[in-house]
């Protein structure tokens, strides 16, 4: 199997081995509500006669819901986890975004699926897909957001009353001023650890978040075409094009 060419730190290596059985395991985007919305985004305005990268494709055998109802003509999965899948789709693995092997102006779209986030050297990677981009197509992504007030969104009382059954509910309802203490306390340190740059878990290389975004997508020399924060959950989606 190959190894991803480039610079990647230390930390990138075990972050991406130790996310392996994470990926593997059967109940991974087993729910695919989230990547059925995103797919729906992606086809109001994709061009699905060209090819369509997906940048970080991840290691599932079937084609990701994202992209499951789209009937692209041409997919091709980017993934630099150097693992043995038996893909029903094509996909470059061993290969990261920063070093694509593929001509450059190639490319209708290329999609980033929650993958922004794990890609160590983003600038670098961006500019290297939009090479291989035909000029002013489109990317998408699919970001995870972690503004503290959109994980106090996620766990108010809709989640109680509707989410929560028979004792749970019960003991969430009882202990309600315990529980909002405690998410203050999570949402205090959240945004102190985003302010100070310390990594909020083990998993991402980077933490978007909602007043940020605008910024990081101009730092990477792309204009946000559209974008929508998914209500009810942790995400944004959004249609970027080269300035
Ligand atoms: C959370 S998974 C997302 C998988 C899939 N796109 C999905 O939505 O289910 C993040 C993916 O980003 C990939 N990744 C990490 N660093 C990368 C890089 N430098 N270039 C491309 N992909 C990368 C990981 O290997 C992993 O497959």
């Amino acid at each position: 199997m190959f190894e991803p060419k480039g610079d990647f730190s230390e930390n990138w290596h075990r972050q991406q081995n130790e996310s392996v059985e994470r990926y593997v395991d059967d109940d991974y985007e087993a729910d695919g509500t989230l990547g059925e919305l995103f797919g729906g985004f992606i086809a109001t305005s994709l061009d699905r006669e060209g090819l369509v990268l997906d940048i970080g494709c991840g290691l599932h055998p079937v084609l990701p819901h994202y992209v499951k109802h789209l009937n692209l003509k041409q997919f091709l999965g980017i993934e630099p986890l150097p693992v043995l899948v038996e893909r029903d789709f094509a996909c470059l693995t061993g290969v990261a975004a920063e070093k694509i092997p593929l001509r450059s102006g190639c490319a209708n779209a290329a999609i980033f699926s929650t993958s922004l986030d794990h890609i160590e050297n983003a600038a670098q990677a961006i500019s290297e897909v939009v090479r291989v981009l035909k000029p002013g197509f489109p990317l998408y992504f699919w970001l995870g957001i972690h503004d503290p007030h959109i994980l106090a969104e996620s766990k108010t009382f809709a989640v109680v009353h509707t989410h929560s059954r028979g004792l749970k509910k019960l003991a969430r309802i009882v202990f309600a001023p315990l529980e909002h203490a405690f998410l203050a306390w999570q949402m205090y340190k959240r945004h102190r650890d985003l302010k100070n740059g310390i990594p909020l878990d083990d998993a991402h290389v980077r933490y978007h978040t909602l007043a940020t975004i605008d910024s990081e997508m101009s730092g990477y020399g792309l204009r946000i075409v559209r974008k929508i924060s998914v209500p009810g959950s942790a995400s944004a989606f959004i249609e970027a094009v080269t300035l």
